[in-house]
């Protein structure tokens, strides 16, 4: 039988050479993406709106210790944190717009204000990522790799802000991916949809209802396979697509979840 919690392998030199920024990568699935990427040979920059913790994660890699404070949702930081790159490194070939928020809330609890926010945060952030990125990437093609979620193709009666949110970067990066096919650049754009993978984001959202032992008894009831995910699950499968062994596959969504959205 498979061991759920034991560590996934990462294959080394796979990503020999590559230039990958990883945002949110100061914790959970960000830190496991920026370390499954180093740990197969790319140079990976480490950017999160906790530049603390984007410099403690960054200084653990074997291949850089370039950190950057960049808030997702400022076009002019993301300006900054691109120029950066292009001035360290001279390319970028991974993209992981991994950085997002979960608010919780149904139609009637969730205010318009927190609605915003986590649509500035889950989808502007992603479009600003690949609309400041992509005129470095095209220079010599490479991989976008945004994150959604089971969430954005399933719907949860009171997760209204972010099945919206998730939802609207599963279409997004398809017409991002069509965009890059048409215009010939070489960039894939892919969205990974994690089911429930124990990080300190699900940490914050039990910590948000009345009743965390019910609702984690529910997240693994709707999850068919039994477990809950382990972040090399998801890093496992950003390392695949930001990898050439997935040069044919773009504007796909990857399910990683146990099951849930074919419930
Ligand atoms: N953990 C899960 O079960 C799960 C399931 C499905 C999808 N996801 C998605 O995976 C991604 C990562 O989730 P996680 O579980 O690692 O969460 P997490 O809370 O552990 O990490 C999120 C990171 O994003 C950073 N961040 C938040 N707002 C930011 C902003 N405006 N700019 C830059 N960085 C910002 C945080 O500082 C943090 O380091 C999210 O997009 C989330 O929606 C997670």
């Amino acid at each position: 039988m498979i061991d759920p919690t034991a560590p996934l392998p990462p294959f080394p030199d796979r990503l020999a050479g590559r230039i990958a920024l990883v945002t949110g990568g100061a914790s959970g699935l960000g830190a496991a993406i920026a370390s499954r990427l180093d740990a197969e040979g790319a140079k990976v920059i480490v950017a999160d709106i906790d530049g603390d913790g984007a410099r403690h994660h960054a200084a653990t890699l074997s291949q850089c210790d370039h950190a950057i404070m960049l808030d997702v949702t400022q076009p002019d930081q993301w300006q900054a944190a691109i120029g950066q790159v292009e001035q360290r490194h001279g390319r970028l070939d991974i993209l992981v717009n991994n950085a997002g928020i979960t608010t919780m809330g149904s139609i009637e609890t969730l205010d318009y204000a927190a609605l915003r926010h986590e649509l500035d945060v889950d989808v502007g952030g992603v479009f600003l990522g690949c609309q400041t990125a992509i005129p470095l990437m095209k220079r010599t093609g490479g991989s976008i790799i945004n994150m959604a979620s089971g969430s954005g193709l399933k719907a949860s009666a009171n997760l209204v802000g972010y099945n919206a949110a998730k939802a609207a970067v599963t279409l997004m990066s398809k017409s991002i991916a069509l965009h890059c096919a048409q215009e010939k650049y070489g960039i894939r754009v892919n969205s990974v949809h994690p089911g429930a993978i124990r990080t300190p984001i699900l940490d914050k959202v039990l910590a948000q209802v009345d009743d965390p032992e019910a609702t984690l008894a529910g997240f693994l009831s709707v999850h068919p396979i039994g477990y809950l995910g382990h972040p090399d699950d998801i890093a496992a499968i950003v390392a695949w697509l930001a990898s050439d062994e997935s040069r044919f596959a773009t504007g796909a969504a990857f399910s990683v979840d146990g099951g849930m959205t074919a419930l």
